[in-house]
């Protein structure tokens, strides 16, 4: 049987990796993407697969209605089994402490349009991409199960819990077949080089210093995006609906520690590490239980951080020209008024 999947902010990070593995893996899937190519949307990030049959690009907004209904007319063109991969967001933490208004129309209300015309639908399944930062800040213990008690910190975390519980309440009151993943940092090819690790190797390679918040000892668990991008299609050919699936790397990392890591892998002094002004409202640690998608779905990271981040920024490397052209522009501005002139 074809199916059809409409997959929102494909030409963004994890998404065009997604479209990338799709293409791969399900090369008779039908895919149709919706994007509203933000200053985080490039479509060179699709053309490994723009030109294949059954890709469809469909340049609009989550949060205009019409938009929308254009996508799905798309999809439904295509036929099949009609599913929604939802990626689409405003995903940077520190653009949300400037300016929480954009996360609210795309991450909340974005989310709902969508909601309502996937049940206008008929969708068989929606898989909800949210994040780990819902779940707020661990000590040096513990960590987030799918119980966890949501406590955003941020007014991005603080969007995606919203965009969370409007899917939980579409699942209650309409019977709607959808699933909720909750995953850790990514990292890996096609990043936008305002997230840290992406940030820290294009500085690094130039010689420039690299900004570490506050004392460095914040903890992520660092996930490599093709790992997160398999356990996302996993879900959505096998999750439960109305069910939320952690998803993680099980490889926790001080901030401190990867720096250094990055910088010895580039050969470059540590004498580029400087320390900056903290994030406002920064969280500790981040750390994944995902013991629920490994017993559900078989689901584990394949990639180990050992081969993975020198993969990663041998393709960095290798993408010079990609890195300046994501590079120029409205990042140049949102850089200035980040870190100063640094
Ligand atoms: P990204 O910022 O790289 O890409 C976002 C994409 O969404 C871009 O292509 C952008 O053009 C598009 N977009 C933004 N607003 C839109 C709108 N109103 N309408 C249509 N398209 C719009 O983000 P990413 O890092 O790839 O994250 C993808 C999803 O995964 C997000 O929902 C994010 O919250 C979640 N997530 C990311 C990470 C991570 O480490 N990057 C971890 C956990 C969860
Ligand atoms: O945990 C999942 C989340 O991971 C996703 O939901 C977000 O979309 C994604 O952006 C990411 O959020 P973080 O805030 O953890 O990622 P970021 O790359 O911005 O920062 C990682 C850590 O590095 C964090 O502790 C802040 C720190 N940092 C970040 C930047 C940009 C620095 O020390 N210096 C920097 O310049």
């Amino acid at each position: 049987m074809t199916h059809t999947i409409l997959v929102t902010g494909g030409a963004g990070f994890i998404g065009s990796n997604f479209v990338h593995m799709l293409a791969e893996l399900r090369p008779e899937a039908r895919v149709v993407n919706l994007d509203a190519l933000t200053y985080a949307g490039n479509l060179e990030n699709l053309e490994p697969v723009a030109k294949l049959p059954g890709q469809r690009f469909v340049h609009g907004d989550i949060t205009v209605p019409e938009d929308v209904e254009r996508a799905f007319a798309e999809a439904r063109a295509l036929g099949g089994a009609l599913s929604v991969v939802h990626f689409a967001a405003e995903s940077h933490v520190d653009r949300s402490i400037q300016s929480g208004a954009p996360f609210v129309t795309t991450n909340v209300l974005g989310t709902q349009v969508l909601l309502d015309a996937s049940r206008r639908h008929a969708v068989q399944k929606f898989v909800h991409v949210s994040t780990d930062e819902v779940y707020g800040s661990l000590g040096e213990t513990g960590f987030f199960t799918e119980e966890t008690p949501l406590a955003p910190n941020s007014p991005y975390s603080a969007s995606k819990a919203g965009s969370d519980l409007l899917v939980r309440a579409a699942v209650h009151t309409h019977g709607f077949q959808a699933c909720i993943t909750r995953c850790s940092n990514n990292y890996g090819p096609y990043q936008f080089p305002e997230k840290f690790l992406p940030l820290m190797i294009a500085n690094a390679s130039e010689g420039r210093p690299i900004p570490v918040y506050g004392d460095g000892l914040y903890v992520r668990d660092w996930l490599y995006v093709r790992d997160h991008c398999e356990a996302i299609l996993a879900v959505l050919e096998r999750g439960r609906a109305g069910e939320v699936y952690n998803i993680g790397g099980n490889n926790e990392l001080a901030n401190l520690v990867l720096v250094r890591q990055v910088l010895a892998a580039l050969g470059k002094p540590e004498s580029l590490i400087t320390f900056v002004k903290d994030r406002p409202g920064h969280d500790r640690r981040y750390a994944i239980d995902a013991s629920k998608i490994r017993r559900e779905l078989g689901w584990t990271p394949r990639f180990t951080f050992a081969e993975a981040l020198p993969e990663t920024i041998r393709w960095y490397a290798q993408h010079a020209g990609w890195l300046q052209r994501v590079r120029s522009g409205a990042y140049r501005d949102y850089y200035a008024r980040q870190y100063g002139s640094a």
